[in-house]
């Protein structure tokens, strides 16, 4: 029994699953090492209809609810946390803005090319000075006439590298603080927007992250997303949603690390025996297998909340807090089960502790969740 899944939810599941052990899993190690995107892996992706599940079909999506969509980032990440950032990203942040907030035409012109994965999609809110305090943004839009003219610099933009759309939050008044902020739709080729070079990162290699500057940025009004002033809200909801996905990234992630030592302690033989055997080892495991159920819980409670479209920034902040954390632990005790061996590539345990640590970093570092948390905790108390 697991939250009654539906035969379409599982089969679904079961779908992303075999995609993603029998084409992304090989790859990965590949993917790891040259940190180039792997632009075949996301075109099956887009074909398969990985990268529009939640997107309405009349919006060119599959039309699949928000557990099945949780669930496909988890399955993905267990092959490659890269591709499972990028599908995330694309969806949670980069597509729903247009899907919750856009007006018909918005959603008309953008969603079937995002749902076909045709285009990717991004989401820039985080700047040089404006990262946990999302609100202290200084990308400015002042009105020209029909149109909104930006002018900033936005870091740590995943996706950017391939991104056709951004979802861009600016200060349109600077007076009202975070009332002030505004979002607009900004295509990639507007003159203006630079993209700049892929950091080189800890882990998620092959998923692209860079800064992007605005120089006089045109922007129609109609690309503005939601009304004047919303921006604030927006970002908040969206990453209320995003952070469920970020969690399943983490399972996937400790999932694998999991399967993997489980595997190894069977086959490596040390004083006689295989380390299955050594109790020392068997608590280790325990305590691993204990975090992965526990996360899967929060994970599928939030996920559940938000297909029934009850307010979750408290259950998705849990999910992502615990989760990423356990991802992180998980990973840590895999590459310390592997002994040496897990200090080397080639069994893929490092791999995973690299590509856990930004699960409790981004979409609000882990300090951020536990001040969402904690402020619901005080608001229900009252
Ligand atoms: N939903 C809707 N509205 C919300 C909200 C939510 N979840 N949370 C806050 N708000 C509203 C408040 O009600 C308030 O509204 P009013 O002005 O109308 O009263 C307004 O937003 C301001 O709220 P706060 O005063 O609580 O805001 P704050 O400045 O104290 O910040 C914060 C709150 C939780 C710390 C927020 O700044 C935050 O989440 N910071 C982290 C930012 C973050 O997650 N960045 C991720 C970058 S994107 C990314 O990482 C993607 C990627 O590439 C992988």
């Amino acid at each position: 029994m697991d939250f009654d899944w539906t035969a379409e939810q599982l089969a679904l599941r079961d779908t992303v699953r075999r995609f993603a052990r029998e084409v992304i899993l090989q790859r990965a190690p590949e993917i790891d090492e040259t940190d180039e995107f792997p632009s075949d892996i996301a075109k099956q992706m887009g074909e398969l209809g990985l990268l529009g599940l939640p997107i309405p079909e009349a919006y060119g999506g599959v039309g699949a609810d928000f557990i099945s969509y949780v669930s496909a980032i988890e399955e993905i990440s267990y092959a490659s946390a890269a591709l499972g950032v990028v599908l995330a990203v694309h969806t949670s942040v980069g597509s729903f803005p247009i899907l919750y907030f856009g007006t018909e035409e918005q959603k008309q012109t953008y969603l079937p090319r995002l749902a076909s994965g045709e285009w990717i999609g991004a989401f820039a809110l985080t700047e040089p000075s404006a990262g946990s305090d999302a609100g202290g943004i200084r990308t400015r839009a002042v009105r020209d006439g029909e149109d909104y003219v930006l002018n900033g610099e936005k870091i740590f933009i995943t996706n950017a590298a391939q991104a056709n759309l951004f979802c861009v939050f600016a200060v349109t008044d600077p007076d009202l603080g975070k009332r002030g902020v505004t979002a607009f739709l900004v295509e990639r080729d507007t003159p203006g927007l630079a993209i700049g070079p892929s950091e080189k990162k800890m882990g998620l290699h092959g998923s692209s992250t860079c800064p992007l500057s605005f120089c006089d940025v045109r922007i129609p009004a109609k690309n503005v997303l939601g009304g004047v002033g919303d921006g604030f809200h927006i970002a908040m909801q969206l990453l209320d949603g995003g952070r469920i996905g970020i969690a399943a990234q983490a399972q996937g992630i400790a999932r694998r690390a999991l399967d993997l030592s489980a595997s190894y302690v069977q086959k490596r033989e040390q004083f006689g025996h295989p380390l299955a055997d050594l109790q020392a080892v068997q608590l280790m495991l325990a305590d691993m297998a204990t975090k992965v159920e526990a996360a899967h819980w929060l994970i599928y409670h939030a996920a559940k909340m938000k297909s029934e479209g009850l307010p979750c920034g408290k259950q998705a902040s849990m999910a992502k807090l615990f989760a990423s954390d356990a991802a992180m632990s998980i990973a840590s005790d895999a590459v310390q089960l592997h002994g040496g061996y897990g200090y080397i590539a080639e069994y893929h345990v490092e791999q995973l502790m690299r590509d856990a640590k930004v699960t409790q970093i981004y979409e609000g570092t882990n300090q951020i969740q536990r001040i969402v948390i904690a402020r619901q905790v005080l608001k229900e108390a009252k």
